[in-house]
């Protein structure tokens, strides 16, 4: 029977996918592509979720209190803390983006959705890594220390009492506009997920989508 050439040919492409070719259940085929985020993307960017939190809420918390005491000191000592923790960790953050792959939206949303996307992400990352420094130099420039988890930060200018009052302006007004930008990073997301219903924010979850 295997004399018939054509045959033959189908038993040598037989033999050949056998022997050198992954069994199917191994080949990537567009359903395998990962539609999340890696998972230590995902933790990172909860954990920036949950440091901006903190930085938010324990300034606020800081002007509860009475000038001068040792409460607002603390709020005010773990808001520097935390905010330079941001500053530390948005370069991993940016690295495992830079080397990891992006999911994609599924359904794909316009282009003019996407590039006001990709504005505001870049938003974010400069307000993850300029608003530290400006803190940072806020704090130099009073000639105040520069706390995180038990060490002293160098002071990063001399100290210099109006440009601190200028420094500490922009800072405010960098932090307020962190505000909407943070709001607006958040609302979009359940649009994504409510509205659009598309997979958006389930990229960035835990739970393994099928
Ligand atoms: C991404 C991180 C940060 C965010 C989002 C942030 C945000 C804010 C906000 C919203 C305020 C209050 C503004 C107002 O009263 O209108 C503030 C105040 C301040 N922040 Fe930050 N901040 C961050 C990091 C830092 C860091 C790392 C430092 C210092 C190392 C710092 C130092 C300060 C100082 C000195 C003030 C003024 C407090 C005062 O003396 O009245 N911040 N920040």
């Amino acid at each position: 029977m295997l004399n018939s050439p054509l045959l033959k040919n189908d038993f040598r492409r037989g033999l050949y996918s056998r022997c050198f070719l992954p069994p199917l259940s191994m080949m990537k085929t567009p359903q395998t592509v990962s539609q999340r985020y890696s998972i230590p993307s995902i933790a990172m960017h909860w954990a920036m979720v949950l440091l901006f939190v903190a930085v938010y809420v324990l300034i606020n918390v800081a002007e509860g209190f009475e000038k001068g005491s040792a409460e607002r000191q603390m709020a005010r000592d773990w808001h520097f803390t935390f905010g330079l923790l941001i500053f530390a960790l948005v370069w991993l953050r940016i690295a495992l983006r830079a080397l990891g792959t992006t999911p994609p939206i599924q359904p794909a949303p316009s282009a003019l959705m996407e590039k006001l996307a990709r504005a505001g992400h870049l938003a974010l990352y400069a307000l993850m890594v300029v608003l530290p420094v400006v803190g940072w130099l806020v704090l130099s420039a009073r000639g105040k220390p520069i706390p995180f988890f038990g060490l002293e930060l160098p002071a990063l200018i001399a100290p210099d009492k109006a440009l601190g009052r200028q420094l500490k302006e922009i800072h405010e007004l960098g932090g307020n506009l962190g505000y909407f930008l943070i709001g607006g990073h958040a609302v979009a997301a359940l649009l994504h997920h409510y509205v659009m219903k598309d997979n958006t924010l389930r990229r960035m979850g835990f739970a393994r989508q099928s």
